[in-house]
């Protein structure tokens, strides 16, 4: 269900799993590629440390202000702790960050994640402007054209690397645009992938030294732990200042503070999973791109853009299909202006999964081939 009050996301594998989790024992059966979850699971130590606490982990309240997650956050990521906030999940950050910083307009990056354009539009009543990434430059995203499209806005906020696209600025790019904005410009960027590109290409360290730039980072994705909800902001802390009053105590929950300091401990494990996600998706990208009509686009992250315009089919009938499969995979039209039904978006997962998707893909497609051969 979505009512336009609330951003929709895909979820909903939810109807075959039950929401009120009374067929959980289905979950192996169906195939969850329309959310960016991640395809392995927490590191072994996140889960021993959960398992072997559950009951007192559910029955106590956790510090209040996670300070022991700021710390361990603070220590692995080199980024004092007078400059971060944590929150249940990156999208508690960005409400009581958007919702309590000033600012009167705004300029996002189209095709994006689409929280950002809800909060704006839906919740603050605020029309982005908007800087259009053409399919026919595979998505990518222009420094220039930021900076000539969001000319007199106080805020511009980009996913880097950005969802649905797969594509990224590198650091050395995001430095010249900063360095390029005016003083009085906000730049927010959400960095919820960029561990996929390399740690190295953050722009987190920076915040101390930078009264106009905020990191926005889940911790959902690339540690596993969307169950668990995890997030982090990292800015000045004149900001942090600010915002801090408006996160409510226990945001993170026992087992979300529990699960983040033990995934932060074990970078190691996550680095190689990250190196297997790669594979995988060169993989899966290398046996989607034989499908006839299918276009893949470049990707450096877990999820992979396709366009589907060539093969007799849209978006909306590609998606219903695959979930008589029981698999679910999203269908990214409200995600940008240029979309229209013709682009779906396919997280990695396992290469059992990945290749599921493939053959159920190539089935479907085929009978519309053949359907098409008899006219
Ligand atoms: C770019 C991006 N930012 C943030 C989020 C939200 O993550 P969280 O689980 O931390 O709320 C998502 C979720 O898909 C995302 O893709």
């Amino acid at each position: 269900m979505n009512d336009m009050k609330t951003c929709f996301h895909g979820g909903a594998s939810f109807d075959a799993i039950g929401s009120d989790f009374d067929r959980l024992e289905s979950k192996s059966k169906v195939i969850r590629a329309d959310v960016i979850d991640a395809w392995y699971d927490p590191a072994p130590n996140v889960v021993e440390a959960l398992e072997k606490n559950l009951k007192w982990l559910l029955r106590n309240s956790a510090p209040t202000n996670s300070e022991g997650l700021i710390k361990t956050i603070s220590k692995v990521r080199g980024i004092p702790p007078e400059n971060l906030l944590v929150g249940g999940g990156s999208s508690d950050l960005m409400f009581a960050f958007f919702l309590h910083y000033p600012f009167d307009s705004v300029t996002i990056l189209d095709p994006m994640y689409g929280e950002y354009a809800h909060i704006f539009e839906k919740v603050l009543k605020k029309i982005p402007q908007r800087v259009l990434q053409r399919p026919k430059d595979c998505f990518k995203i222009s420094t220039d054209d930021i900076l000539q499209g969001s000319a007199g806005s106080d805020m511009i906020v980009i996913v880097n690397p950005n969802s649905p696209t797969g594509q990224y600025l590198t650091k050395d790019e995001v430095q010249k645009l900063l360095l390029a904005l005016p003083k009085k410009t906000t730049l927010v960027i959400d960095e919820t992938y960029i561990d996929f590109v390399g740690k190295d290409q953050s722009v987190e360290g920076l915040v101390p030294e930078h009264k106009n730039l905020v990191i926005i980072k889940s911790m959902s994705k690339v540690y596993a732990l969307s169950g668990a909800r995890v997030g982090y902001l990292a800015a000045h802390s004149d900001i942090i200042e600010q915002i801090r009053g408006h996160i409510p105590p226990w945001s993170v929950g026992l087992i979300g503070q529990v699960a983040g300091v033990e995934a932060l401990k074990n970078e190691e494990y996550y680095e190689k999973r990250i190196a297997e996600t790669h594979q995988l998706r060169e993989n899966f990208a290398t046996q989607l791109k034989e499908i006839p009509g299918i276009t893949v686009y470049p990707s450096c992250t877990n999820f992979i853009l396709l366009d589907i315009s060539n093969t007799g089919k849209n978006s909306k009938q590609i998606y219903e299909e695959l979930i008589k499969q029981n698999i679910y995979v999203r269908d990214v039209t409200s995600m940008g202006v240029q979309f229209d039904h013709n682009f779906i978006r396919i997280a990695v997962k396992d290469g059992q999964s990945n290749d599921k998707i493939c053959s159920a893909l190539k089935n479907i497609l085929k009978r519309t081939y053949e359907k098409s051969d008899t006219f």
